[in-house]
């Protein structure tokens, strides 16, 4: 039994059982987990997750915008006692696959999936929301409840920002589920944890012919092959060993399928992932610099557009050492060091500007099948115990950076 105490401001004695209360909350948000899965909404899209949210969220007596960023919502809970703001935060949004779970509680929308826990961070943090409700004359300062859309395609939170959500924030928190770990885990680590993830479109223009006739043309096919090749030396060659980094094409694209027809154009498809933003910077223009080089020394032209994603995620090392101090007392040596994520998140958006944390929850069972790696088409993770423990969690550390 964890007593919060510290946290009360003219209490004198009286004592808050979290876990219990958080306990007593698991039908809940069992109900609104599921309620969600069942019902899974694409980035901007989240129109019904978010009416929910900010139902809840106005019922327990929160002061609630709704519609930022389109579907986004902020609710914010002023504390009895002047104090800090600290911000949790949330993402709301679904996947474009077809669930193959099974579950009584599987999507009914065709196509759509909650396969990454988005459904389990929306309840988490609105039943943060319930707990704190109950016991707002204890709490100093504020805290604010962020639902972002579209961090599925990391473009939800920066107009959530730029609408001025992180306004008078002094941290921020934030979790994801993961079902790498078995339930039970926590894992963090101080400083860069997840990438900044860039997409980049390179067109090439050479010169299309008959196939028979090379000689005639500028063959953009081979243009691209040289190209694809040389993309490997950015990172084996040019990036000091030590760092991490990644480029990689995912897509190619020439020709319309024929036989005996050189491309005019070809196209490819790829991504970026740094942690650092020199090295970012350095092979944003290098991706471009080497392909241009290289298609002007073949007769073609290459032109490239860059889908900047968000930057890379990185916690404030004095408010992660205070984490785990935090999560070292609910799992014991079940906390671990996580290592750098090559995926990207735009919590990036918030923690580059306000410092703060964003852990991970373990959220695999594999007793019950409830272990496939996230954006599976069979995700599912163990609600019933990852709920409540995260819940706790995400409340003792809101309330100790709240200090
Ligand atoms: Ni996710």
């Amino acid at each position: 039994m964890f007593v919060v105490r510290d946290m009360l401001l003219g209490m004198g004695t009286v004592a808050f059982d979290l876990k219990d209360r958080v306990q007593a909350l698991l039908p809940s948000m069992l109900e609104m987990r599921r309620d969600f899965h069942r019902h899974p909404e694409l980035a901007f899209q989240e129109r019904r997750t978010s009416a929910k949210l900010a139902d809840h969220l106005e019922k327990i007596g929160l002061e609630v915008t709704r519609n930022i960023a389109e579907t986004g919502l902020m609710a914010r809970l002023k504390g009895g006692k002047p104090g800090k703001t600290v911000m949790v935060r949330a993402d709301i949004d679904a996947l474009p696959i077809t669930e193959t779970t099974g579950a009584a509680y599987a999507s009914v929308a065709p196509g759509v999936m909650h396969a990454c826990g988005h459904d389990g961070h929306a309840t988490i943090a609105a039943h943060v929301a319930t707990l704190f409700s109950q016991m707002r004359d204890q709490i100093a300062g504020e805290v604010r409840f962020v639902f972002q859309p579209a961090e599925e395609i990391v473009q939800g939170a920066k107009p959530m920002v730029e609408a001025g959500v992180l306004e008078g924030v002094d941290r921020v928190v934030g979790l994801h589920l993961f079902n790498q770990l078995p339930v039970g885990t926590v894992g963090v680590r101080p400083g860069p944890s997840m990438a900044a993830a860039d997409a980049f479109t390179l067109t090439l223009h050479g010169k299309g012919g008959h196939a028979a006739s090379p000689h005639l043309a500028v063959d953009t096919v081979v243009i691209a092959s040289h190209i694809i090749v040389a993309l490997q030396t950015l990172v084996s060659r040019e990036t000091d060993p030590v760092g991490t980094s990644v480029v990689t094409i995912a897509t190619v694209t020439a020709g319309d399928g024929a036989h005996n027809i050189i491309p005019e154009v070809a196209e490819l498809k790829g991504t970026l992932r740094t942690f650092d933003p020199t090295l970012r910077e350095h092979l944003m223009r290098r991706i471009y610099n080497l392909a241009s080089g290289i298609a002007a020394a073949m007769g073609a032209s290459a032109e490239i557009s860059w889908r900047p994603g968000s930057p890379a995620v990185v916690n404030d090392a004095p408010l992660t050492e205070r984490f785990r101090g935090i999560a070292r007392e609910l799992v014991g040596d079940k906390l671990i060091e996580t290592p750098p994520v090559m995926g990207g998140d735009d919590m990036a958006e918030f923690l580059n500007r306000v410092p703060g944390v964003y852990f991970w929850v373990g959220s695999a069972d594999a007793s019950t099948g409830r272990d496939k790696p996230h954006h599976h088409p069979g995700f599912d993770f163990d609600d019933e115990r990852t709920l409540p423990l995260a819940t706790e969690l995400l409340a003792r550390t809101a309330l100790d950076f709240l200090k």
